[in-house]
């Protein structure tokens, strides 16, 4: 006997209780320029440093990870929600990148300024699933960004992991006071 599938409305309430980051993916490919919102990220491998996304087939970022085979990752920080909001908008990337300071990565896709990181691949692997594709990328270049705080997403709507901009990091291994 097969197992019961559960309905899409009960899976979406449990992946609620999922807290993830929040991330920009951009590419470029000619002149044309496209970045959508996206927490489904996941690394998967450190050696070789590989990372994966799922996008939505029909995005209209989709189309420019594919003829440029290279996309980038911006991870927000906290402050960044209003672009987190911009990115996730249907409205086309001129309308999307408007007043937003970017960077052009070694890929010369938009790296979003005020990140907490960016890291650039170069797509090793596409797979067609469900109503998404998987990208899983070869990282070619992570660079650190500012140390605020990340924009965090949770039970559907933006949350912060300390209550304002400021990361309270813990201390590094030898500035710990000893016991
Ligand atoms: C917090 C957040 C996370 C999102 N994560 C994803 C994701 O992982 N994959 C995806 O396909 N869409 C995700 N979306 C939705 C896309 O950003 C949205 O559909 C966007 O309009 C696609 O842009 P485009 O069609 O202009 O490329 C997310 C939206 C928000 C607000």
């Amino acid at each position: 006997m097969s197992a019961p599938k559960a309905d899409a409305d009960g899976f979406r309430r449990l992946m609620a209780r999922w807290p993830t980051g929040v991330s920009v993916v951009t590419a470029r490919s000619g002149e044309q320029d496209g970045g959508m919102t996206v927490n489904a990220l996941l690394s998967i491998s450190l050696d070789p440093p590989t990372l994966l996304v799922s996008l939505a087939r029909d995005a209209d970022t989709v189309p420019l990870l594919d003829a440029s085979g290279h996309f980038a990752v911006s991870f927000l920080a906290a402050r960044q929600r209003e672009l987190s909001e911009g990115f996730a908008r249907r409205v086309g990337a001129a309308e999307k990148f408007r007043g937003v300071p970017i960077r052009r990565g070694v890929t010369g896709a938009a790296l979003l300024e005020g990140a907490l990181g960016w890291i650039e691949c170069r797509t090793l692997q596409t797979i067609p699933l469900a109503d998404h594709r998987l990208y899983v990328g070869e990282v070619l270049a992570a660079r650190e960004g500012t140390d605020a705080a990340p924009l965090l997403f949770y039970h559907r709507s933006y949350a912060r992991a300390d209550g304002g901009d400021r990361l309270i990091l813990p201390p590094a291994p030898a500035d710990r006071p000893s016991p």
